[in-house]
């Protein structure tokens, strides 16, 4: 794994920035798999001043998302469809049909996890961003007794719906469970671009680096796959 020391957020948003336009100018078909959360929000508001001020083209990329949470339909402002319309797609020219994310509200979810793979498995990314969770989730993997392969329904631990109940105007009616992709489409892309940021991200990113390859910490998977960059600040760097 590659790691890439960056002083603060700002800094860990353009030198993430600066590897997907690198990405996309040399292939601007480029399928990037991406992920929502805080961790790469910056990156996708300088990927759009780019886009506006200095003709960075993102109309030919293609985009599969890593997870949704069950239950919430795109129109949902909570929901990651809608985040990322908002935050990247509708900014930037991409168009919908160039863009996947589970269907949180699928009447039958065991059906759209099995069309979801199949999705994943004709489009590999090229790049892969990533973010990590407190509990060492990557997509939304939560820790387990084994390393989840294929896209699957899971049941949010509670340390995670804790951190995320912050964007619920009523966190009661926060989804328990959420859609995610498995650890075989996050591990078959070609690249990996792993973003951590600020010190609440310290203790996991000290067991993401340092600690043993184990289930309880899906993350630490990464460093068996040969092409990982992370970004990481020096918040987060701290315990390292
Ligand atoms: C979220 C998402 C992940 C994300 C992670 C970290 O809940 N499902 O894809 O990478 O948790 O989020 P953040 O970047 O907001 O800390």
């Amino acid at each position: 794994m590659k790691i890439i020391a960056v002083p603060n957020y700002e800094a860990l948003s353009c030198c993430a920035a600066d590897i997907v336009e690198a990405q996309i100018r040399q292939k601007p078909d480029t399928c990037l798999g991406t992920v929502t959360g805080s961790s790469p929000e910056g990156m996708y508001r300088e990927l759009v001043r780019r886009h506006r001020e200095e003709g960075l083209e993102l109309s030919r990329i293609r985009t599969v998302n890593t997870d949704e949470y069950a239950g919430l339909s795109g129109t949902h402002p909570q929901s990651y469809r809608y985040y990322l319309e908002e935050h990247f797609f509708r900014s930037c020219g991409i168009p919908s049909e160039h863009t996947a994310v589970p269907q949180g509200d699928a009447a039958d979810p065991l059906k759209e996890c099995r069309r979801y793979e199949a999705l994943c498995r004709s489009h590999p990314a090229d790049l892969q961003i990533l973010g990590v969770g407190h509990t060492g989730h990557i997509g939304f993997n939560e820790p387990a007794d084994d390393f989840p392969e294929l896209t699957h329904l899971v049941d949010l631990a509670p340390q995670t719906l804790a951190a995320n109940a912050r964007y619920f105007d009523d966190p009661d009616t926060m989804p328990r469970q959420a859609i995610t992709v498995g650890l075989g489409v996050l591990m078959r892309a070609k690249r990996i671009l792993l973003l951590i940021s600020g010190s609440g991200k310290a203790e996991i990113t000290e067991r993401l680096l340092c600690g043993r390859i184990v289930p309880q910490v899906p993350a630490t998977i990464l460093r068996l796959h040969p092409d990982v960059t992370a970004v990481i600040d020096e918040d987060a760097l701290q315990l390292v």
